[in-house]
């Protein structure tokens, strides 16, 4: 039957989306030969699936109003199987302060964070932050992805303007300690038990430099897959990742994003992406090719697996 791929949006992703990761989806999924077609949800109802006939749907969204839950309660309600997370996994994935709280409760690694209301910022609270944290200090808006919002904190004479700048993406901002190491990613495919973990990623960026412009539109941000981590420690981090994709309940596909502490290669577990990048720089693609499963065959499989 007719596949729809969903793209666009309304989010602050919606570009990224638009632009890249929807046409890549659409085009490998037309090269293996499935009926796909684009729709933007955010210029058209998403009853109209229903009255066009799509059997099936493949979420290219990313961020709020497709990434956390809302479309694909649609979905549900509409009777459409779609790519990806259910409901649930969606919307605490899309929350990385209700996600930290779930890794904790089964004692997961995360970096300690503090949270502010955006409606109840006062620079006496704002500015005792690094006293709890340490410097520097990740502030980000929890809803949010792309590094949109988000800022690294290495003075206190910064901490106003980077709070600021996260609550006008978000009614909450998240305050982070900051892990020095490395930056990793590490993708999962399935579901429970026949969950498994693909190759690490090692990103190195230029110190402070892996933001919106970086991870899409230029080159200076390296990549590494295979990682050249240790095997045992890459293993590890693939097991915690499997564990942390679990503990939310994700399935279909889902993207961790880690760093590994320098001092003593811990790794930490800083959020889950449920509907992650299929652009070109992105790094599901690059993990999956590591491991032998081409873009179009990954589309392919991924659709394969959609459900209620
Ligand atoms: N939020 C972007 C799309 C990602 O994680 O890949
Ligand atoms: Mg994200």
């Amino acid at each position: 039957g007719k596949v729809a791929v969903l793209l666009g949006g309304s989010s602050a992703e919606r570009e990224v989306s638009l632009t890249m990761s929807g046409p890549g989806v659409l085009a490998a999924l037309r090269e293996e030969g499935v009926d796909a077609h684009a729709f933007d949800p955010a210029e058209r109802s998403l009853q109209e699936l229903k009255t066009e006939g799509f059997a099936r749907c493949f979420i290219a969204l990313h961020g709020r109003g497709g990434e956390d839950g809302t479309v694909q309660g649609a979905l549900e309600c509409l009777g459409i199987p779609y790519t990806g997370s259910g409901v649930m996994a969606s919307a605490i994935a899309m929350d990385k302060i209700t996600t930290k709280r779930v890794w904790l409760s089964d004692q997961l690694p995360t970096p300690r964070w503090v949270s502010l209301r955006s409606d109840a910022l006062t620079r006496e609270r704002v500015i005792t932050v690094p006293d709890e944290l340490g410097l520097p200090v990740f502030v980000k808006p929890p809803h949010e992805g792309s590094s949109i919002g988000a800022s690294k904190v290495t003075g206190y004479s910064q901490m106003q303007a980077a709070v600021e700048l996260a609550a006008r993406h978000d009614r909450e901002v998240l305050c982070e300690e900051f892990i020095e190491g490395e930056e990793l990613t590490c993708p999962v495919l399935g579901e429970g038990e026949a969950a498994f973990a693909l190759p690490v990623v090692r990103i190195r960026a230029p110190e402070g430099d892996y933001d919106y412009q970086n991870k899409y539109f230029t080159d200076v941000v390296k990549y590494d897959c295979p990682s050249g981590l240790d095997p045992a420690l890459e293993q590890e981090i693939q097991a915690l990742v499997l564990r942390a994709y679990r503990l939310l309940g994700c399935r279909g596909w889902g993207r961790a994003d880690l760093m590994l502490r320098k001092h003593d290669n811990k790794p930490f577990l800083l959020e889950m992406n449920t509907s992650p990048g299929m652009t070109s720089h992105s790094l599901v693609p690059m993990s999956a090719a590591a491991a032998g499963i081409s873009y179009s065959k990954l589309c392919l499989w991924l659709l394969s697996q959609a459900r209620l």
